[in-house]
């Protein structure tokens, strides 16, 4: 895993934006998986102002998301959906049959997760992924756990995730306790992988990503054995790195 530590915030988006850049250059019809959540929104900031100068073209570029909550309406404003038209989608030229995310409200989600699957390998696999990680080291929705799954799956989330996500609900008791997410299999197939981080809470899970072992305790961790992942992080998020 290569280890980029910037500044702050604004830096890990600003050298975020430019993998992107970078890889949508070289291949105009890039799949990109997306992540949700508030580290990449300053990246997606970046982005939509370039798309603006007309210095990054969205127009051939396909998008898959990470995972989605389960259940919640497309509509609503804490669902995945409304956050990526929000955040990016309304901001640049993509086209909208040309994104993809579970659907949060399917009736049958073993299907809903075969089908993305599926999809996602008909379109020629992720060429980047972009992930955030949680404070617990999960990526997407894959927490900690003794096993893992390995394609995308509805999983319950654990107690840990409901506390850091429900602050962006009216209440406890309004967030989902579910979510549809990529598995880990789904997530490693990608061809190049960014994971991003800020801020002293992810700084002991930066530092376990970065110890030199691999558990499911820390999903984030099976990140290790990709041959093309890339850890952008700021200072605060790197400060528990015991060789700094
Ligand atoms: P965050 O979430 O970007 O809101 O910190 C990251 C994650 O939980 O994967």
């Amino acid at each position: 895993m290569r280890v980029i530590v910037c500044l702050d915030y604004n830096e890990m988006s600003m050298v975020g934006a430019r993998f992107v850049s970078s890889q949508l250059t070289l291949k105009p019809d890039s799949v990109l998986g997306l992540a949700t959540g508030l580290t990449p929104v300053g990246m997606y900031n970046i982005l939509s102002d370039m798309n603006k100068k007309g210095e990054i073209d969205f127009s051939k570029v396909k998008s898959f998301n990470l995972d989605e909550y389960y259940k919640i309406a497309p509509d609503n404003e804490q669902s995945y959906h409304y956050f990526m038209e929000k955040n990016l989608f309304s901001k640049v030229n993509i086209k909208r049959e040309n994104t993809h995310i579970l659907d949060g409200l399917s009736e049958n989600p073993e299907e809903e997760c075969e089908r993305f699957d599926k999809l996602i390998q008909e379109k020629g696999g992720i060429d980047l992924q972009i992930l955030g990680i949680g404070r617990n080291g999960h990526i997407g929705f894959n927490e900690p756990d003794k096993e893992l799954y390995s394609n995308t799956h509805l999983t319950p989330l654990t107690q840990s995730t409901i506390e850091a996500n429900s602050v962006f609900f009216e209440s406890e008791d309004e967030m989902p306790k579910s979510a549809l997410t990529m598995g880990m299999s789904s997530i490693l197939k990608s061809k190049r992988i960014i994971i991003m981080a800020n801020g002293e809470s992810k700084k002991d899970a930066v530092a376990r990503l970065l110890s030199g072992k691999i558990s499911t305790d820390l999903p984030a961790s099976l990140l290790n054995i990709h041959p093309d992942v890339i850890l952008i992080c700021d200072k605060a998020a790197y400060s528990s790195v015991n060789n700094k």
